[in-house]
């Protein structure tokens, strides 16, 4: 810290910025504290500029940052592993673990019956035992855990178990689960208007289904902790987990000890996707009770396969839609019913359909509708957040609707989704909420449209595709409008705490945890900018429940907008403490100081004087100024009414757009993506490097969703698709040799937010519908664009292959 010290003092007299280190020579210290700024190119004036770059950066690439496993764990520390069940549906009769106890290195084995607390860790609704009791609902359910020595040990010793399961039938089939009244939950609907008069009187009536696959999360980094026995009964969990608050809470209730004697911290994810929202919990509990029984340390890390084996997936959905639409091709009503297959459980369910229905518009208003939501029970791992939460799945639907119309009316799908935007009389969603910034929607799409080149480009494709027997090539743009906020009301709130300490540094913990998207530099730049300090001057240590209590999961894209205003509350007391105080110690007038540019400023011109901020907390902390602050923030505005499926569950909507272009050799299926071109609406950007980081990466994995992420199971309930040779997505080589991506400029967020940013995580993923919307636009050209081809997801060479064939065969019939 020494280094820090100077320098911010040395801000005092001289403000200009130390000489640029040039990179290629400048030492590389991953793990030193201030490595970043050693190898910081820039000027420090500059840093807390705009586009920072992502705090660990650095440490990413050289393979210096710290995720779970690579943590020491103290001596004798065991490793645990977890024995899962080979049967979908059964009762179990019979659990025999002496094998396994008597395995080489074992040191403990635990069952249900081993649980002192709660049994079942279900995070909203009852329904996930920790372990399985009688009732097996799924392959890879977990049965048991063993710790031992060693990591191999202990994976060798699980399969020495004797397990016996009676066979129920399983129920693999959302469809048959929902005619059939299997339900997780029960069902939900929307209804804006009298939809049933709408569909009656409307000119024309179109119907349509399909099936939307789930997706792997395929986080790098798997599901894994250590958890340390503490003072107390007390134990200490480190882990891979988007969701500390309530993993403290799991752990406690199953250990049967007080939330204060449990502590759960993590630094840092190699990836969570919403993967980690619930499904890191379990293994941290396990882990806890093996270190309560043996006073020692345990790890539990799962293999490739047995964490895509355990863990639920993105909800695979069966929807449907009956629209009645006028002449013009514009939607004046209609029914639209969507399927969510939830697996074995409720899990997140509930909300994830939620949003599915919440989004079953999309950017469109679909006039007297009536949305239904069902959540079907399956015999899979309960499936669970994934980015988007829903929403991508419930989109699907209307953009299938928006090419089918356009195919009916004979014209280009680009005109009809135009014309059905949301807008001026019809700018209220079918469940009640205003679209208040509804004419940027329109506004992105025509900036896109032109940018894009979509006209000129869609002309020569059509003509190349009259020449073109075999190859055909697809264009498609799509808009995105998603709803920010956690639809569960209390969710919305986030806490901070923030320390500024002797030499100037400053500490700010707060409720969100890093999983790559750059939530703790968003974060910093927000304490540098409130306290007029460089970035380097901020740290963030790691998410703590015992720093934030009761926080949040980081999620629904709101990680920066929460907490960055929790954070921001917290900087924004301890300024007005500094300023307070500065005034009366140095007795100048307090409306002229500011705090900026690592100093105090006080008046102007001859009057002007300068505090480093070094020498200014030096000066606060010797008058006994408090220098630490915990800062807090609650969403306003949002509420809904789940009774009558109305309200106003979002603070705001992100906007974007996309246009997509692709090749498809009809003959085998197979495709390239060719260009992509977006532009996202972010607000004002926290750090538009970041964002930008964001939208790629939300586009391609949503790219991947689509077209190459294919989720395949054997007939008795096994995930066959359980690693990277079996399950494909998109890699380096997939990217569009074309990519335009483009922010947004100059259209703050209309509602209060962070500095009038937006939401970044989620929305961009829902862009790469475009991809599949091309796919389905190239494969039309096969019937003239007369017809609308089905095109189920994932989107493989197979099934577009297929789709071909159809549209042939029809077409000759
Ligand atoms: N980006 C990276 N690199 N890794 C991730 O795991 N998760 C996504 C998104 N972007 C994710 C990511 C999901 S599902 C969400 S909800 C948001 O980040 C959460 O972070 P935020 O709220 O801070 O944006
Ligand atoms: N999004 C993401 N995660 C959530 C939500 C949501 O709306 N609600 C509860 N967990
Ligand atoms: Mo993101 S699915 O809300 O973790």
């Amino acid at each position: 810290m020494r280094t820090l010290t100077k320098r911010l003092q040395a801000n005092h007299t001289r403000v200009e910025a130390r000489p640029p280190v040039p990179a290629a020579e400048a030492p590389v210290q991953g793990d030193e504290p201030l490595a970043r700024e050693a190898i910081d190119p820039t000027p420090p004036k500059a840093r807390h500029a705009h586009a920072a770059r992502h705090e660990s950066a650095v440490k990413h690439v050289t393979g210096r940052a710290h995720y779970i496993d690579d943590l020491p764990a103290p001596a004798g520390a065991l490793h645990a592993m977890v024995g899962l069940s080979e049967a979908a549906h059964g009762r179990l009769l019979r659990l025999d673990l002496d094998a396994v106890a008597r395995s080489p290195g074992v040191v403990d084995v635990i069952s249900a019956g081993d649980i002192p607390g709660h049994r079942d860790i279900g995070p909203v609704f009852p329904g996930d035992p920790l372990f399985a009791e009688t009732a097996v609902s799924y392959v890879g359910q977990p049965l048991f855990a063993v710790a031992a020595t060693s990591y191999a040990a202990a994976r060798r010793a699980v399969r020495a178990a004797v397990i016996e399961i009676e066979p129920l039938t399983p129920r693999f089939d959302p469809v048959d689960a929902a005619a059939a009244r299997e339900f997780v939950r029960p069902s939900h609907r929307q209804v804006g208007g009298d939809w049933a008069q709408a569909l009656a009187q409307a000119p024309h009536v179109l119907e349509a289904q399909q099936f939307v696959g789930g997706q792997e999360h395929f986080y790098l980094e798997g599901q894994a902790c250590l958890v340390i026995p503490s003072e107390d009964e007390g134990m200490t969990v480190y882990t891979s987990n988007q969701h500390p608050s309530e993993t403290q809470k799991l752990v406690a209730e199953v250990l049967d000890i007080p939330f204060h004697a449990v502590t759960v911290e993590n630094r840092r994810m190699g990836g969570g996707f919403g993967g980690k929202e619930t499904q890191a919990a379990p293994w941290a509990c396990m882990a806890a009770l093996l270190a309560r029984r043996n006073g020692r340390a345990v790890r539990l890390r799962l293999p490739r396969a047995e964490d895509t084996r355990a863990t639920g997936k993105r909800h695979p959905f069966h929807n449907r839609y009956r629209l009645g639409i006028d002449d013009d091709g514009v939607i004046v009503g209609g029914d639209i019913e969507l399927i969510g297959d939830c697996g074995h459980s409720p899990d997140l369910s509930e909300a994830v359909v939620d949003r599915a229905m919440f989004h079953a518009d999309n950017a469109y208003s679909l006039g007297a509708a009536r949305v239904t939501g069902h959540r079907a029970r399956t015999h899979t791992a309960s499936n669970t957040a994934f980015r988007g939460f829903g929403g991508p799945q419930g989109m699907m639907i209307i953009e299938r609707a928006m090419d089918d119309i356009a195919r009916h009316r004979g014209e280009d799908p680009l005109t009809i989704r135009q014309r059905n935007l949301y807008r001026l009389g019809r700018e209220t969603t079918h469940y009640g909420q205003h679209v208040d910034q509804h004419p940027l929607l329109h506004h992105v799409v025509e900036r896109l449209t032109h940018s894009s080149d979509y006209w000129q480009r869609r002309d020569r494709i059509t003509a190349f595709n009259r020449h073109s027997p075999v190859i055909k090539r697809g264009l498609a743009l799509t808009p995105v409008k998603f709803g920010i906020s956690f639809t569960a009301k209390h969710l919305n709130q986030a806490g901070a705490l923030l320390h500024v300490y002797t030499d100037g540094s400053v500490m700010i913990n707060h409720g969100g945890t890093e999983m790559g998207q750059g939530l703790h530099t968003k974060i910093c730049q927000v304490v540098a900018r409130e306290l007029g300090i460089e970035l380097g001057a901020v740290r963030i240590s790691a998410t703590r429940t015992d720093k934030v209590p009761n926080t949040s999961p980081t999620a629904a894209s709101s990680g920066a907008d929460l907490n960055g205003m929790a954070a921001r509350d917290a900087a924004i007391q301890v300024r007005r403490r500094l300023l307070d105080f500065a005034a009366e110690h140095y007795q100048w007038d307090r409306e002229g100081l500011e705090l900026e540019e690592g100093a105090l400023i006080a008046g102007n011109g001859d009057t002007r004087h300068r505090v480093a901020w070094g020498e200014l907390i030096q000066a606060a902390y010797l008058a006994r100024v408090s220098l630490s602050a915990t800062g807090f923030y609650a969403t306003p505005l949002i509420h809904y009414d789940r009774a009558s499926g109305q309200g106003r569950p979002f603070y705001y909507f992100a906007y974007g757009a996309a246009v997509s272009e692709v090749r498809v050799d009809t003959l085998s299926g197979e495709y390239r993506v060719e260009r992509v071109d977006v532009l996202h609406d972010v607000g004002d950007s926290l750090n538009p490097a970041i964002d930008r980081g964001q939208v790629e990466g939300g586009f391609i994995q949503g790219m991947g969703w689509l077209t190459s992420e294919e989720l395949k199971w054997n007939a008795e309930g096994r995930l066959l698709s359980d690693g990277p040779a079996t399950y494909k997505i998109p890699t380096f080589g997939d990217l569009p040799p074309v990519f335009n991506v483009e922010l947004l400029e100059g259209h703050p967020n209309s509602q209060a937010s962070l500095y009038r940013s937006k939401a970044v995580g989620e929305p961009p993923f829902m862009l790469a519908i475009s991809v599949w919307s091309a796919l389905r636009d190239a494969l039309a050209s096969l019937a003239d664009y007369r017809e609308s081809p089905d095109l189920d997801t994932p989107a493989t060479p197979e099934r577009v292959l297929l789709a071909a064939e159809a549209l042939r065969q029809r077409s000759r019939s």
